[in-house]
Protein backbone atom coordinates (compact mmCIF):
# COMPACT_ATOMS: atom_id res chain seq x y z
CA UNK A 1 0.00 0.00 0.00
CA UNK A 2 1.47 3.89 -1.03
CA UNK A 3 0.28 7.36 -0.44
CA UNK A 4 -0.01 10.09 -2.38
CA UNK A 5 -1.33 13.82 -1.51
CA UNK A 6 -2.51 16.10 -4.10
CA UNK A 7 -3.13 19.65 -2.73
CA UNK A 8 -6.27 22.14 -2.94
CA UNK A 9 -6.72 25.67 -4.78
CA UNK A 10 -8.14 28.39 -5.07
CA UNK A 11 -7.91 30.65 -8.48
CA UNK A 12 -7.74 34.19 -7.60
CA UNK A 13 -7.53 35.75 -10.66
CA UNK A 14 -7.88 34.73 -14.31
CA UNK A 15 -10.47 31.40 -14.63
CA UNK A 16 -12.07 30.88 -17.87
CA UNK A 17 -9.97 33.34 -19.50
CA UNK A 18 -7.16 31.50 -18.86
CA UNK A 19 -8.55 28.85 -21.18
CA UNK A 20 -8.06 30.91 -23.88
CA UNK A 21 -4.26 32.31 -22.84
CA UNK A 22 -4.42 34.75 -20.49
CA UNK A 23 -2.48 34.62 -17.61
CA UNK A 24 -3.34 33.04 -14.00
CA UNK A 25 -2.70 33.46 -10.56
CA UNK A 26 -3.63 29.99 -8.67
CA UNK A 27 -2.99 29.23 -4.87
CA UNK A 28 -2.46 26.34 -2.93
CA UNK A 29 -4.60 26.04 -0.20
CA UNK A 30 -3.70 23.37 2.76
CA UNK A 31 -6.80 21.07 2.25
CA UNK A 32 -5.93 17.83 0.26
CA UNK A 33 -6.86 14.64 -0.99
CA UNK A 34 -4.91 11.62 -0.16
CA UNK A 35 -4.70 8.62 -2.49
CA UNK A 36 -3.68 5.07 -1.34
CA UNK A 37 -3.03 2.40 -3.74
CA UNK A 38 -3.08 -1.22 -3.41
CA UNK A 39 -2.34 -3.88 -5.91
CA UNK A 40 -5.68 -6.36 -6.45
CA UNK A 41 -7.18 -9.07 -9.17
CA UNK A 42 -9.48 -6.22 -10.44
CA UNK A 43 -9.74 -2.36 -10.75
CA UNK A 44 -11.70 -0.75 -7.84
CA UNK A 45 -12.07 2.59 -6.44
CA UNK A 46 -13.58 3.08 -2.86
CA UNK A 47 -14.01 6.65 -2.12
CA UNK A 48 -14.69 7.52 1.80
CA UNK A 49 -15.49 10.95 0.72
CA UNK A 50 -18.76 12.34 -0.54
CA UNK A 51 -19.59 13.75 -3.83
CA UNK A 52 -17.26 11.98 -6.22
CA UNK A 53 -18.46 10.28 -9.56
CA UNK A 54 -17.16 6.14 -9.54
CA UNK A 55 -17.76 5.67 -13.20
CA UNK A 56 -15.94 8.87 -14.25
CA UNK A 57 -13.07 8.55 -11.70
CA UNK A 58 -12.47 5.35 -12.78
CA UNK A 59 -11.91 6.51 -16.40
CA UNK A 60 -9.67 8.99 -15.04
CA UNK A 61 -7.44 6.06 -13.26
CA UNK A 62 -7.36 3.97 -16.20
CA UNK A 63 -6.25 7.31 -18.19
CA UNK A 64 -3.53 7.74 -15.44
CA UNK A 65 -2.41 4.00 -15.51
CA UNK A 66 -1.98 3.93 -19.50
CA UNK A 67 -0.31 6.97 -19.48
CA UNK A 68 2.45 5.63 -16.48
CA UNK A 69 2.34 2.53 -18.47
CA UNK A 70 1.05 0.20 -15.24
CA UNK A 71 0.10 -3.12 -16.61
CA UNK A 72 -0.88 -4.64 -12.82
CA UNK A 73 -4.08 -3.69 -11.30
CA UNK A 74 -4.97 -2.24 -8.10
CA UNK A 75 -7.25 -0.39 -5.65
CA UNK A 76 -7.72 3.21 -5.28
CA UNK A 77 -9.04 4.60 -2.06
CA UNK A 78 -9.95 8.59 -1.66
CA UNK A 79 -9.78 10.24 1.58
CA UNK A 80 -8.72 13.73 2.77
CA UNK A 81 -9.89 16.56 3.79
CA UNK A 82 -10.65 18.43 0.70
CA UNK A 83 -14.33 19.49 -0.68
CA UNK A 84 -15.68 17.85 -3.77
CA UNK A 85 -18.49 20.17 -4.96
CA UNK A 86 -16.32 22.15 -7.29
CA UNK A 87 -14.39 24.81 -7.41
CA UNK A 88 -11.17 23.74 -5.34
CA UNK A 89 -9.49 21.86 -7.96
CA UNK A 90 -10.42 18.49 -5.93
CA UNK A 91 -10.12 16.55 -9.36
CA UNK A 92 -6.81 17.76 -10.07
CA UNK A 93 -5.91 17.01 -6.35
CA UNK A 94 -7.16 13.61 -6.80
CA UNK A 95 -4.72 13.10 -10.05
CA UNK A 96 -1.76 14.49 -8.40
CA UNK A 97 -2.19 12.12 -5.59
CA UNK A 98 -2.92 9.11 -7.46
CA UNK A 99 0.24 9.68 -9.36
CA UNK A 100 2.53 9.98 -6.63
CA UNK A 101 0.86 7.07 -4.67
CA UNK A 102 1.01 4.76 -7.86
CA UNK A 103 4.86 6.11 -8.26
CA UNK A 104 5.47 5.04 -5.18
CA UNK A 105 3.73 1.63 -4.95
CA UNK A 106 5.57 0.41 -8.26
CA UNK A 107 8.58 2.17 -7.86
CA UNK A 108 8.78 4.67 -10.43
CA UNK A 109 11.05 7.61 -9.98
CA UNK A 110 9.01 10.68 -11.03
CA UNK A 111 9.90 14.59 -11.21
CA UNK A 112 7.53 17.15 -10.53
CA UNK A 113 7.20 18.06 -14.20
CA UNK A 114 6.21 14.11 -14.81
CA UNK A 115 3.84 14.06 -11.56
CA UNK A 116 2.55 17.14 -13.69
CA UNK A 117 2.00 15.62 -17.06
CA UNK A 118 0.04 12.69 -16.01
CA UNK A 119 -1.88 14.45 -13.62
CA UNK A 120 -3.43 16.21 -16.67
CA UNK A 121 -3.86 13.05 -18.44
CA UNK A 122 -6.44 11.92 -15.50
CA UNK A 123 -7.52 15.89 -15.83
CA UNK A 124 -9.02 15.84 -19.26
CA UNK A 125 -11.63 12.62 -18.14
CA UNK A 126 -12.77 15.19 -15.64
CA UNK A 127 -13.05 18.32 -17.62
CA UNK A 128 -12.85 17.68 -21.39
CA UNK A 129 -10.80 20.57 -22.13
CA UNK A 130 -8.70 21.64 -18.90
CA UNK A 131 -5.90 24.25 -19.10
CA UNK A 132 -3.67 22.40 -16.96
CA UNK A 133 -3.76 25.13 -14.04
CA UNK A 134 -5.78 22.95 -11.63
CA UNK A 135 -2.79 20.26 -11.86
CA UNK A 136 -0.11 22.53 -12.16
CA UNK A 137 -0.94 24.17 -8.53
CA UNK A 138 -2.00 20.31 -7.53
CA UNK A 139 1.50 19.36 -7.98
CA UNK A 140 3.54 22.46 -7.26
CA UNK A 141 1.32 24.20 -4.57
CA UNK A 142 2.50 27.69 -3.64
CA UNK A 143 1.53 30.55 -5.75
CA UNK A 144 1.95 30.43 -9.31
CA UNK A 145 1.46 32.86 -12.64
CA UNK A 146 -0.12 30.11 -15.09
CA UNK A 147 -0.32 30.05 -19.17
CA UNK A 148 -1.71 27.73 -21.11
CA UNK A 149 0.36 26.86 -23.99
CA UNK A 150 -0.76 25.27 -27.47
CA UNK A 151 -0.02 21.70 -26.21
CA UNK A 152 -0.27 21.03 -22.45
CA UNK A 153 4.44 20.50 -22.92
CA UNK A 154 3.67 24.35 -23.78
CA UNK A 155 2.29 25.56 -20.49
CA UNK A 156 4.29 27.83 -18.94
CA UNK A 157 4.45 28.71 -15.01
CA UNK A 158 6.39 30.67 -12.64
CA UNK A 159 6.18 30.52 -8.61
CA UNK A 160 5.39 33.77 -6.86
CA UNK A 161 6.36 34.45 -3.71
CA UNK A 162 3.94 35.47 -1.33
CA UNK A 163 5.39 35.38 2.07
CA UNK A 164 3.28 33.64 5.04
CA UNK A 165 0.34 33.64 3.05
CA UNK A 166 -2.97 34.84 2.24
CA UNK A 167 -5.88 35.10 5.12
CA UNK A 168 -8.80 33.77 2.71
CA UNK A 169 -12.35 32.55 2.89
CA UNK A 170 -13.96 30.03 1.17
CA UNK A 171 -17.95 30.64 0.57
CA UNK A 172 -19.62 27.61 -0.34
CA UNK A 173 -22.64 27.92 -2.12
CA UNK A 174 -24.24 24.79 -1.84
CA UNK A 175 -24.82 24.06 -5.47
CA UNK A 176 -22.50 21.96 -7.48
CA UNK A 177 -20.01 23.96 -10.04
CA UNK A 178 -20.46 21.57 -13.37
CA UNK A 179 -17.00 23.30 -14.58
CA UNK A 180 -17.13 21.45 -18.25
CA UNK A 181 -20.12 23.06 -18.21
CA UNK A 182 -19.47 26.32 -17.70
CA UNK A 183 -16.24 26.44 -19.79
CA UNK A 184 -18.95 25.51 -22.50
CA UNK A 185 -21.15 28.24 -21.86
CA UNK A 186 -18.14 30.65 -22.15
CA UNK A 187 -17.18 29.12 -25.31
CA UNK A 188 -20.69 30.05 -26.93
CA UNK A 189 -20.57 33.17 -25.66
CA UNK A 190 -17.36 33.91 -26.88
CA UNK A 191 -17.82 32.43 -30.60
CA UNK A 192 -21.42 34.56 -30.75
CA UNK A 193 -19.35 37.59 -29.97
CA UNK A 194 -15.58 37.42 -30.54
CA UNK A 195 -14.81 41.18 -30.50
CA UNK A 196 -16.69 41.43 -26.88
CA UNK A 197 -14.97 38.37 -25.77
CA UNK A 198 -11.78 39.89 -26.88
CA UNK A 199 -12.18 43.31 -25.03
CA UNK A 200 -12.79 41.36 -21.81
CA UNK A 201 -9.56 39.38 -22.27
CA UNK A 202 -7.62 42.72 -22.86
CA UNK A 203 -9.68 43.85 -19.12
CA UNK A 204 -8.31 40.77 -17.40
CA UNK A 205 -5.06 40.45 -18.61
CA UNK A 206 -4.37 43.86 -17.15
CA UNK A 207 -6.55 42.95 -13.86
CA UNK A 208 -4.13 39.48 -13.62
CA UNK A 209 -0.64 42.11 -14.07
CA UNK A 210 -1.69 44.61 -11.95
CA UNK A 211 -2.64 41.38 -9.08
CA UNK A 212 0.61 40.48 -9.51
CA UNK A 213 2.95 43.32 -8.67
CA UNK A 214 0.06 43.43 -5.71
CA UNK A 215 0.49 40.73 -4.32
CA UNK A 216 4.60 40.42 -4.20
CA UNK A 217 4.39 43.69 -2.34
CA UNK A 218 1.94 42.63 -0.48
CA UNK A 219 -0.54 45.84 -1.08
CA UNK A 220 -3.57 43.22 -0.18
CA UNK A 221 -5.92 46.83 -0.07
CA UNK A 222 -5.30 46.64 -3.38
CA UNK A 223 -5.59 42.89 -4.41
CA UNK A 224 -9.05 42.72 -2.76
CA UNK A 225 -9.82 45.47 -5.40
CA UNK A 226 -8.77 43.66 -8.01
CA UNK A 227 -10.76 40.45 -6.83
CA UNK A 228 -13.66 42.96 -7.00
CA UNK A 229 -13.26 44.18 -10.98
CA UNK A 230 -12.29 40.41 -11.67
CA UNK A 231 -15.87 39.56 -10.31
CA UNK A 232 -17.23 41.98 -12.61
CA UNK A 233 -16.08 40.25 -15.72
CA UNK A 234 -17.02 37.27 -14.16
CA UNK A 235 -20.47 38.40 -13.91
CA UNK A 236 -20.49 39.13 -17.40
CA UNK A 237 -19.17 36.10 -19.43
CA UNK A 238 -22.36 34.28 -17.29
CA UNK A 239 -20.92 32.08 -14.71
CA UNK A 240 -22.19 34.16 -11.59
CA UNK A 241 -25.65 32.61 -9.72
CA UNK A 242 -27.12 34.01 -6.82
CA UNK A 243 -25.84 32.20 -4.46
CA UNK A 244 -22.41 33.59 -5.33
CA UNK A 245 -22.95 37.52 -5.44
CA UNK A 246 -25.28 36.83 -1.38
CA UNK A 247 -21.79 35.20 -0.37
CA UNK A 248 -20.08 38.05 -2.01
CA UNK A 249 -22.71 40.31 -0.25
CA UNK A 250 -22.42 39.25 2.96
CA UNK A 251 -18.79 39.31 3.03
CA UNK A 252 -18.02 42.80 1.99
CA UNK A 253 -20.57 43.86 4.55
CA UNK A 254 -18.26 42.54 6.84
CA UNK A 255 -15.14 44.53 5.56
CA UNK A 256 -13.56 41.74 3.31
CA UNK A 257 -10.92 43.56 1.24
CA UNK A 258 -12.65 41.65 -1.85
CA UNK A 259 -14.61 38.61 -2.87
CA UNK A 260 -15.10 36.91 -6.24
CA UNK A 261 -16.18 33.21 -7.46
CA UNK A 262 -13.18 31.17 -8.02
CA UNK A 263 -12.80 28.04 -10.38
CA UNK A 264 -15.78 27.19 -12.76
CA UNK A 265 -18.64 28.77 -10.94
CA UNK A 266 -22.27 28.88 -11.66
CA UNK A 267 -22.42 27.90 -7.86
CA UNK A 268 -19.11 26.58 -6.15
CA UNK A 269 -17.25 28.27 -4.33
CA UNK A 270 -16.19 31.81 -3.84
CA UNK A 271 -12.85 33.21 -2.34
CA UNK A 272 -12.92 36.26 0.05
CA UNK A 273 -9.60 38.22 1.02
CA UNK A 274 -9.75 39.11 4.68
CA UNK A 275 -7.21 41.45 6.77
CA UNK A 276 -5.86 38.54 9.11
CA UNK A 277 -7.00 35.10 10.37
CA UNK A 278 -9.45 36.63 12.96
CA UNK A 279 -11.06 38.71 10.59
CA UNK A 280 -11.39 35.79 8.82
CA UNK A 281 -12.88 34.07 11.53
CA UNK A 282 -15.40 36.78 11.39
CA UNK A 283 -16.52 36.58 7.91
CA UNK A 284 -16.81 32.87 8.61
CA UNK A 285 -19.34 33.15 11.15
CA UNK A 286 -21.10 35.75 9.27
CA UNK A 287 -21.49 33.33 6.43
CA UNK A 288 -22.65 30.67 8.61
CA UNK A 289 -25.23 32.98 9.92
CA UNK A 290 -26.12 33.55 6.46
CA UNK A 291 -27.00 30.14 5.70
CA UNK A 292 -23.65 29.52 3.88
CA UNK A 293 -20.92 26.85 4.65
CA UNK A 294 -17.68 28.50 5.04
CA UNK A 295 -14.00 28.15 6.26
CA UNK A 296 -10.92 29.72 6.42
CA UNK A 297 -8.06 28.47 4.20
CA UNK A 298 -4.51 30.26 4.38
CA UNK A 299 -3.50 30.15 0.21
CA UNK A 300 -0.26 30.16 -0.91
CA UNK A 301 1.77 28.83 1.89
CA UNK A 302 4.09 25.94 0.30
CA UNK A 303 2.75 22.72 1.50
CA UNK A 304 5.13 19.79 2.22
CA UNK A 305 4.98 16.56 1.02
O1 LIG B 1 -13.73 24.62 -11.16
P1 LIG B 1 -12.28 24.28 -11.07
O2 LIG B 1 -11.71 24.38 -9.70
O3 LIG B 1 -12.00 22.96 -11.68
O4 LIG B 1 -11.46 25.38 -11.93
C1 LIG B 1 -11.68 25.50 -13.32
C2 LIG B 1 -10.91 26.64 -13.92
C3 LIG B 1 -11.34 27.04 -15.32
O5 LIG B 1 -10.51 28.15 -15.70
C4 LIG B 1 -12.79 27.50 -15.34
C5 LIG B 1 -11.17 25.91 -16.33
C6 LIG B 1 -9.72 25.55 -16.65
O6 LIG B 1 -9.53 24.45 -17.20
O7 LIG B 1 -8.80 26.34 -16.38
Amino acid sequence: MAQGIGYGKTILFGEHFVVYGIPAIAIGISTKAVVEVKPSKEMKYVPYVNGTIPELTMNAIINIKNAMGIKENFTVYLSGDLPTFGGLGSSAAFCVGLVRALAAEFHKKLTDEQINEFAYEGEKVFHGNPSGVDNTIATYGGAIVFKRGETSQKNKFEKINIGDGLPLVIGVTGVFSNTSLMVRKVREKKEKDEKWFAKLMKKEERIVADARIALEKGDWKKLGKLMLKNQELLEEIGVVIEENRKIIDIAMKNSALGAKVTGGGGGGCCIILAEDRNHALNIVNALKAGGFDAFVAIGGARPKF
